[in-house]
This record gives structure tokens, C-alpha cells and sequence, in this order.
């Protein structure tokens, strides 16, 4: 196919730099109840009257849990080096502590199998938001215990699959789980409340590190890492107080957690701003939270512009603005990851999310969604620059292979950039999708030429 102009990338990426596409379980497997599964905190928040917009849930989803082999050829077919998925904790242990699910492991076990059959590196997070709800009952996130659990899970995990998986993630974005979960109350599991968040923010680092810790006294050899979702935080206008707005805003989202993971502390300025809803942190925990990581998952769709008047209009910025409302921004992707770079002592960078839902209109068997290729070239060709400028980027996924249950958003925002028919489960690779499969095909072929010498990474 023919690209537009404006999206042909003119950078060249190293030979070894991972492209894929990513997924999380809930929002594609469906079979909530089959074989034993448990339900998660997302089940249960689904049958909150009015939490999601469309009313509906993740029972079906894609039906990927059937579908799986299908989904998997798809991946193939894309030409893809990694496929990031994630495991469903009430699948396999349907409690969140307790007996385990053999049902719940052998489908991992099927999948990671059938990705290394087709020459698909697995890249595999533990949490992408699932919590089981019995550990819910008991506090959930904001309750310490549950970072133990978590450490038995990942190690259960890690001793199933961490033969044949390339990375593991333990959370999927902390912050949605923290503040969207806990705080804003807009996500499961609906609480509203700032200490509650703040408790969970910190338990959530703490499982991470202790994890971390965990699989490695065991002898996991995949690479260990974490996902956060990072924006540059920018102030509307010049003035002081939108400046100091922003700079909050930055404490609150990347350095409270790129701080104590890398630095084994809590930023002064949001100690501060949360006064007696701080969370209440043990001797040991900061150091634990800052265990050596293998890499770090970058999830970026947006800048955040903040202004000390209330919520910024995205639309007053002329740029292209997505079905989500979100401002496309490319440009602040290779300056946030410049920032990560300059800032923390950071081990290889994956950009673990990018994509745009956009209105795609499937017309005659093709969805054209040239908004959608020219959001993820544009944002491709951003981590080229990021790399020309000495980032150490090691890959780059594309949210999402599939259109999929979009949270409280329901079924309504489509990401993918594979159609899937709610109706028939009928799965159509949009325009999208066609042009990054022969994006790769270009950049197989240049990998080609490196390995003989002929081409070495230049920035365009
Ligand atoms: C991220 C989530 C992912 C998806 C995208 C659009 O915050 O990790 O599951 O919903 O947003």
C-alpha cells in the first residue's frame, strides 16, 4: 500500500530494537467465569449502574480465551518481533491466595508456547489492573497484605513461565490503579478517597520491589522491569502559578514513582502537598522499591498541560485531538524520554504503550484510518529522535493489536489496529495495521543490511 507522505519515519532503528503490539487480559479474553476463574475487581466494578459508559463488561470481550490461536496467527501475520500481554491473577488463582488454577496456567502455558512457535518473543506483565476481588474484600491495594500475595503470585508465574518469557512486568501504570482507582474513584475499584490512593500508590511500588527481589533469589532469568504511564507535565501559560500547578502535577505523576524506584525516596513537594494522607512507609521499604530493574516500560499517549485555573481545554491547542480527547502530541514523547534519561539513571526504555482510539468507519471489509498510522509514524518517528539523542531505547509496542473493552469507556473507543465484529468476533486488520506490517517488512529489511555491515542506526 501506498503510505501518506507525512508518515514514512525516516529513521533507522537498531537491528535488535523490539517493535509489538500489546494487549492486557481483561480486555480481550473474556470467559470470565470459565474453567475457574475467579472475578476480578474489573468483573465486580462492571456491575457498578453507571461506572461504565456503554453498560457493559468484560464477560465476552474478544473472546480471545477461545480465540487465541486465531489472535496468535494474527500477531504473525503482522510481522512483529514481541507480543505484550498480560495474565489474569483471578485466573490462575482465583482467590488471589490459595489454591491455584491449573485451567487458568495451562491457557499461559498454550499461549507463551504458541507465541515462541511462531517465532513471537512473550513479554508478559503480572498486573494490568485485574485484582482478584477476594483480596479486594480485604483492602486491596491499600491493604499491605496484598503486596505479599502479589510477591506468591508473581512467583508462581515466574516458576510456570519464566523459562519461555522474555520480560516480566509486574504492574501495568500504578498511578490509574492508585489515583483512577482510588482516589477519583472513575476506575475499580471505585474508591474515593486521597490517603486510600496514596497507600495503594505505595503498596503497589512495594510489591513491585519485592518481587523483584523474589524472582531473582528463585533463578527467573527473564528480564525484570516495571510499566509506568509518563507524560511531560507542561504549565498552560508562563505565569507562576500555572508553573507551580505543573510542577506539582509532575510530582504527582512521574516523580512519584520515578523517584522512589530510582532514587529510594518520595519527592519533598508531594510529601508536602499530601501532609497526613502520605502513606505510611516501613524501614526497608524504599530500598526495596528501588531493586535494580532490566528495563523500564514507558506507556505514553499525551502531554499533560496544567493549568492553576482548573482543567485545560485540549482543544484550544489546534492539534489533532483523538475519540479519547486526547491532544496527539508526538514531540513530547522524545522529550519526556530525553527527561527520563537525563534525570534518572534509567536501564533500557521500552515505549510499552502508544496508539490512538480514533472514529474508524468500516466500509466494504477496510476501516481507512489514516489517523491512526499517522498517529503511531509520527510518535514511531519521535523515539528515532529520542535515540538519535542517546536514549537507550530498546522498543516500541503499539496499543493495541485489537479493538478492545476500553475500561470505563467500555467497547465504544477503538484502539486497535486489528477491527474486531462485537457480533460475529470477526477480526479485519485495518489500514493501520497494514502499514505497520510493511514498516517492519522496511525495517527487517535494513536489519538485513546491518547485519552485513552495510547500515548502522542514523537518526533522520
Ligand atoms: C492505558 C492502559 C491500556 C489502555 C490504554 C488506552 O492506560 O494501560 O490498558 O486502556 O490506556
Amino acid at each position: 500500500m501506498t503510505l501518506p507522505a507525512s508518515t514514512a519515519s525516516p529513521h533507522r532503528f537498531p537491528p535488535d530494537f523490539v517493535w509489538g503490539v500489546a494487549t492486557s487480559a481483561f480486555q480481550i479474553e473474556g470467559a470470565a467465569t470459565e474453567d475457574g476463574k475467579g472475578a476480578s475487581i474489573w468483573d465486580s466494578f462492571c456491575r457498578v449502574p453507571g461506572a461504565i459508559a456503554d453498560a457493559s463488561n468484560g464477560d465476552v470481550a474478544c473472546d480471545h480465551y477461545h480465540r487465541w490461536r486465531e489472535d496468535l496467527d494474527l500477531i504473525a501475520s503482522l510481522g512483529v518481533d514481541a507480543y505484550r500481554f498480560s495474565v489474569s491473577w483471578p485466573r490462575v488463582r482465583p482467590g488471589g491466595s490459595g489454591a491455584w488454577n491449573d485451567k487458568g496456567l495451562a491457557f499461559y502455558d498454550r499461549l507463551v508456547d504458541g507465541l515462541l512457535a511462531r517465532g513471537i518473543k512473550p513479554y508478559l506483565t503480572l498486573n494490568h489492573w485485574d485484582l482478584p476481588a477476594e483480596l479486594q474484600a480485604h483492602g486491596g491495594w491499600a491493604h499491605r497484605d496484598t503486596a505479599h500475595r502479589f510477591v506468591e503470585y508473581a512467583q508462581g508465574i515466574a516458576a510456570r513461565l519464566g523459562d519461555r518469557v522474555v520480560t516480566i512486568t509486574t504492574h501495568n501504570e500504578p498511578w490509574v490503579m492508585a489515583v483512577l482507582g482510588h482516589e477519583t474513584g472513575i476506575f475499580a475499584p471505585g474508591v474515593k478517597d486521597r490517603a486510600t490512593a496514596a497507600q495503594a500508590a505505595h503498596h503497589l511500588l512495594l510489591s513491585h520491589g519485592l518481587a523483584l527481589q523474589a524472582l531473582r533469589a528463585q533463578g527467573c532469568k527473564s528480564r525484570l522491569g516495571i510499566v509506568l504511564n509518563l507524560s511531560p507535565v507542561q504549565p498552560a501559560t508562563d505565569n507562576e502559578s500555572d508553573r507551580a500547578a505543573a510542577r506539582l502535577e509532575d510530582g504527582k505523576l512521574l516523580r512519584w514513582y520515578m523517584d522512589p524506584l530510582f532514587k529510594a525516596a518520595y519527592p519533598a513537594d508531594v510529601l508536602e502537598h499530601l501532609g497526613a494522607d502520605a502513606p505510611p512507609v516501613r524501614p526497608g521499604d524504599m530500598a526495596a522499591i528501588a531493586a535494580p530493574m532490566d528495563f523500564l516500560g514507558v506507556n505514553y499517549y499525551s502531554r499533560a498541560v496544567v493549568s492553576a485555573a482548573g482543567p485545560w481545554d485540549a482543544t484550544t491547542s489546534g492539534r489533532p485531538i483523538t475519540d479519547m480527547g486526547w491532544e496527539v502530541y508526538p514531540e513530547g514523547l522524545t522529550e519526556l524520554l530525553l527527561r527520563l534519561h537525563r534525570d534518572y539513571a534509567v536501564p533500557p526504555l521500552y515505549v510499552t504503550e502508544n496508539g490512538g482510539a480514533f472514529k474508524d468507519v468500516f466500509d466494504s471489509g477496510r476501516v481507512d484510518d489514516r489517523d491512526r498510522t499517522e498517529y503511531i509514524a509520527t510518535h514511531i518517528a519521535a523515539v528515532g529522535e529520542a535515540l538519535r539523542q542517546g536514549v537507550p531505547m530498546a522498543g516500541y509496542m503499539v496499543w493495541s493489536l485489537l479493538d478492545n473493552f476500553e475500561w470505563a469507556s467500555g467497547y465504544a473507543k477503538r484502539f486497535g489496529i486489528v477491527h474486531v465484529d462485537y457480533q460475529t468476533q470477526r477480526r479485519t486488520p485495518k489500514d493501520s495495521a497494514l502499514w505497520y506490517r510493511e514498516f517492519l517488512k522496511s525495517q527487517n529489511a535494513l536489519r538485513g543490511a546491518t547485519r552485513t555491515g552495510a547500515t548502522s542506526f542514523q537518526g533522520g
